[in-house]
Order: C-alpha cells, then structure tokens, then sequence
C-alpha cells in the first residue's frame, strides 16, 4: 500500500516527513515525495525518486527544499508503472494543487476523459492525478471550498484517504477518507498527518482517527471536521501510547530475523495475557457466555497468511471446541452466496487490521447480521473500530513485510480460545484449558530450542545449498498442509523462488509428474499415527522417483527420517501444536535460503506490509 505523511506547524516539516516515511515504508517502495509550500511566496515546491525513501533523500543534497506544512508519499503502485511521474505528489494543470494519496479511484478513467475533453492536461497514469483535475475544476465552480469537497467526494467512486495542500491555503492541509485509514496527532502548535500513526509515535499520543467518510481542514492549532454532507463534526481525539524505539532492529540484520527470534516470548506474552484476562474474554468478544454455550459456527477470514493461521485453527474449532468452522479466504468470500446460521459468529484474522480484502469481507458479514470479531495485532486498527468485539493477539510491532511473529501469535490465541470455548460449552474442565496453556509454552521453549539446534548447519551448510534450487515443492497433510502453505508462501515470497503447495495424497493425481532432482520436496510431519503412515509412504513415492525430501519431522518418526535426504527432527508436542513447534525452524531456513540469495528480505519487491486497497 502507499503511505501519507504530513505536517502542519511551528516547525519545518520535511524532517518529520522523511522521519514518517522511513517508519510508513512497509507500506509501499515503489517510489517516494515530498511537497511543501515554500515559506515565503507560498509555492508548492516538490521532489519525488523512484525507489524507496533512501532515494528520495538523496534529492534534498541538491535541492534542500522545506516549507511549514509540507507532506510526502511511499507509493505501492496500482495505476501506471513505477516511475518518477506516476510518484506522488501529483499536481493540477496549474501546480496549486498537490495531492498524495492512498487507494483506488476506481471511477478514474471515466473522470479522466470528461478533465481531458474540458481541456485538463495529465501529466502521469495515475488514478490519484484525477482528484487534482477534478478538485482544480471544482474549485471554480463552487463558493467555497467546503462546498468544493462535498462536490468532489460525490463524484470519487472507492476507497481513499488523501492530504492535498493548496497555494491559495498557506496555512491549512485538507485531509479526506473513504475507507482507507488516516490519523491525525495534535502537538504543541503542530498537527501530524500519517496512514499510521506509527509516524509520529513518539511524538504525541493524542490522536484523532479521522471517521469513515469525512474530511478535515487542518491548521496547526485546530481541525474543522465534516461528514461528507458537509455536516460539521465533534473531533475526538483519544490518547493512544505507541511503543517505539529508533533502534527497532537491535542489532539483527533484518526485522523478519529479529522477529523470528522474539517468537518464544510472543507466545509467551500472549498466553499470559489470555490467562490474566480469561474473564473478560467474553465481553470483549461482544458476547455473554450464554452465546458462547450455544454457538454452532465459527466463520473465520483472512489473506495471506493470516487465512494459513484461521487454517490451522479449524482443527482447533472442531477438535476441541466441536464447533464446525467455515474459513474463507476474505477476497473470496463475499462474492460468494452465504448462507447465515443462528448461533454464528466470524472472527478476521488480521496482523495490521487495516487489510482492505479482509475488512471488506467482515463488512459484508456485519451486512449478513452476523457477529463479526476482529482477531488483530494492531489494537488501534479499522477492523477493531468496525467490528462487535475485538480480540488481540500481542505479537508486538512486526515491520518486516513477510509475517512470522503474528502467525505465531495468532495460532497461540486461537488455540486458547477454542478451549475457552470448550470449557464454557461443558466439554473440557479448567483443569484442560491450564493444560493448554502449558502445551502452548511447551511448544514455544519448542520453536526456539529447535531453531538453536539447526541455527549453524542451515547457515553454513543447508541454506546455501538449497538457494541453488530454481523451485520447491510443499506437502502436508490435515493440519500440516495449511502449514506447509504458509512454509510455501514464506520461500516464494522473500527469496522468489517458484514454489507451490499440495497435500501430499493429491501428488500422485497430478504433481508428481513434476518430481525430479531438480525440485526439493518439502513435506511436514504430523503427530497423528494413522496420518503419519500415509504420509511415509507419500514420501516413498517421491523416493521411488528420485526427489529430493527435506522433512520437518517428530522425534521417533523413524521411517520419514531415514527416507530425507535432510532431516530436522523436533520433541513431540500435543499433535495439534505441531506446526506452532516447527514454525521458527521452517522460517529461519526460509530466511537463510533468501539471504544467500542476497534478496532484500524486509521488503519483497513488488510488495508491501499493510494492504489497503482490494
Ligand atoms: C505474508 C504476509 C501476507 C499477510 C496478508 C494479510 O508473509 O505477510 O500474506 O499475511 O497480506 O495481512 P494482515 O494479516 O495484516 O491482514
């Protein structure tokens, strides 16, 4: 996704906007800018880089411009190529009008045509490029420019938060959103503008999460709040305490090392914020326990790897709690008939509780008069302000792009929450739901000791052997496949080798065509005998072709040990824990693979953290 950062204030505002973009970047690296008006004559003056916001700085060596209100922009590109012209800020035909924005216009072609045939000459492909036009001409047709927003925000179809700041406005930025997040902290004589409000921790904790469908005109002592009638509206400002250090990576190499390494104690954190909140669970589900005794269906959502974790804990939901589960992918989903059922509920899974496909999807859930439940990291996130209750999981800041602590965290909540539910239902005594709790440390000592283990052998010797291979193959079976899904995504994502994921009974209807010794196979063991045994022998199949076999396998589990050509074998753990077990092992060899590879590891090309658009 793109970010937008902004300033308005008693200071200059480009440290602060290269500061916010440098902590927003996970959210788009395609290209980067800033604008500002200049002090005196009021000018927008701007310079925008392709790439990241390294680039970007380079340009103020040459060109050292800064202004009192100023703003600027990462962008993950949607509309038009990755260039300098379709950077952000984008301008009307005159340049008094600059805008950075994040989102989709999705009517902007249409718009495009009608600026062009009145005499609007476009400068970029970008969808954002359209809201300048469209405002320029809007702003000579009617009185005000309050009136002049309404008009504008009428006739933007999709989703957006934009800042726009205007010559003939030298001491005012103009914020508006449309289902795209955007905050606003209030200083001492200065107002901080981001998508996150990660840009200005530190530096206020009052803020004002601007609502769904309004705009502001911001000053750097006071907001003028509208819907989009043009009513005006109350501000509400909240105080909000961000965790934030400028040494975030503490020494590691990369954030999604450092955040593999902090998965023991995340685990950890959560389980004993569970255990400390075990009364309130309920209420702040937005349930009484009498819902929870006579719930029937649980309706899970996500992407990505967030849809992997709701994955995994279906077998938590119906094997504990005997409740039947329905995991949809969100982007899926709606378009999809659904049919309600009494006694539901639908839980989003989401690390940043800002993905657009996930949140689209719980709208539509909330439409279907089902009692919808965020399941999030981010506590401050749009899924927890629009959804019945809210759950968190307490992974803590995750920057890298590729998720792992999350995960971690997400499977660790789901897993006690499907006991919770078992015991409220009569099906397991606290006795059982202490004993979940051990289990789930257990396989956090688990997840640590076994990356410790393996740590020297896949640095020096496995990784730079198997980042010599173009593909892989991914297998599991029961819970082990949507983790092997995950392991799958993790490889292609940070490295780009091909890889593709299967449970491993489907090879011999089709995928084992594929098996040579030019495609690791990697295939991840289960506790369950009857399922390890059929198991073993998809793995004799791959042997009978000459594969090659990388197992993630259980202590005892002779037979698939002996057919790998490498093997990691970790202690059992309760069979359902499995893959939370294997979870820091299978991320780390992915993270070494990607490394030898020399691949820009936190940040994936064409990808961003936090995705804001469907
Ligand atoms: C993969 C990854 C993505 C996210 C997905 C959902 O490593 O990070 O697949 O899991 O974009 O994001 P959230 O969890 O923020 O909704």
């Amino acid at each position: 996704m793109c970010s937008v950062v902004g300033y308005v204030g008693k200071n200059l505002s480009r440290s602060f906007v290269m500061e916010g973009l440098t902590r927003l970047e996970y959210r788009g690296y395609d290209s980067a800018g800033f604008a500002c008006l200049h002090p005196q004559d009021h000018r927008v003056i701007y310079t925008k880089s392709q790439g990241g916001v390294s680039n970007l700085l380079k340009n103020f060596e040459k060109s050292p411009i800064d202004g009192f209100l100023g703003m600027g922009h990462t962008r993950w590109s949607t509309h038009g190529v990755i260039s300098t012209e379709n950077a952000h800020p984008q301008f009307d035909c005159k340049k008094m009008i600059s805008i950075v924005h994040n989102g989709i216009i999705e009517n902007h072609h249409e718009l495009r045509l009608s600026l062009m045939q009145a005499g609007h000459i476009f400068q970029s492909q970008t969808d954002t490029e359209t809201i300048a036009h469209l405002f320029e001409s809007l702003l000579t047709t009617h009185k005000n420019i309050k009136d002049a927003v309404v008009g504008l925000v009428n006739r933007l179809e999709g989703a957006y938060a934009f800042a726009i700041l205007m010559t003939p406005y030298p001491d005012m930025m103009l914020v508006v959103r449309k289902r795209s997040p955007l905050c606003i902290g209030s200083g001492d004589d200065e107002m901080f503008i981001a998508s996150d409000m990660l840009a200005f921790a530190g530096k206020t904790n009052k803020m004002l999460f601007l609502p769904d469908e309004s705009f502001a005109f911001i000053r750097k002592n006071s907001i003028e709040l509208f819907d989009f009638k043009g009513t005006a509206l109350q501000p509400h400002f909240q105080i909000v305490d961000i965790p934030w250090t400028s040494d975030m990576k503490q020494g590691y190499e990369h954030f999604m090392l450092k955040e593999i390494c902090e998965q023991k104690r995340v685990i950890q954190d959560t389980v004993n914020k569970y255990r400390a909140q075990e009364h309130e669970v309920y209420q702040k589900m937005g349930l009484v326990a009498q819902q929870v005794k006579e719930l029937q269906r649980i309706t899970l959502v996500g992407c990505g790897t967030s849809w992997h974790a709701a994955r995994v804990a279906q077998f938590f939901f119906e094997t504990i709690a005997r409740v039947r589960v329905d995991v949809g992918l969100a982007s899926e989903m709606r378009y999809l008939p659904f049919f309600l059922e009494k006694n539901s509920i639908a839980i989003g899974i989401s690390q940043s509780g800002e993905t657009a496909d996930t949140l689209e999807a719980l709208r539509f859930l909330r439409e279907q008069s089902v009692h919808t439940i965020a399941l999030v990291n981010v506590p401050s996130s749009t899924m927890v302000r629009e959804t019945r209750g809210a759950l968190s999981v307490y992974a803590g800041p995750e920057v890298a792009v590729a998720s792992t602590k999350a995960f971690a965290a997400q499977v660790t909540a789901l897993y006690w929450l499907a006991h919770k539910i078992a015991l409220e239902k009569g099906l397991i005594n606290e006795r059982a739901l202490k004993t979940a709790e051990n289990e789930l440390l257990v396989a956090a000592e688990i997840l640590e000791s076994a990356m410790d283990q393996y740590k020297r052998e896949i640095v020096q010797k496995l990784a730079p052997y198997y980042a010599q291979f173009k593909q892989a193959l991914f297998l599991g079976r029961h819970i082990s496949y949507p983790f092997a899904q995950e392991a799958s995504l993790k490889l292609k994502e940070i490295s780009y080798i091909f890889t593709d994921c299967y449970p491993a009974a489907e090879l011999k209807h089709g995928p084992l065509a594929l098996v040579d010794k030019e495609m690791p196979i990697f295939i991840f063991s289960i506790l369950d005998p009857v399922i390890y045994q059929k198991l073993v022998s998809n793995a004799q199949e791959v042997k009978a072709r000459s594969g090659h076999l990388i197992a993630f396998a259980f202590e005892g589990q002779k037979e698939l040990i002996e057919l790998a050509d490498t093997a990691f074998v970790i202690p059992r753990v309760n069979p359902l824990l499995g893959p939370l077990a294997m979870t820091g092992l299978m991320q780390l060899f992915n993270y070494h693979i990607a490394r030898v590879l020399n691949r820009p590891i936190d940040k994936p090309r064409n990808l961003a953290k936090s995705l804001t658009v469907e």
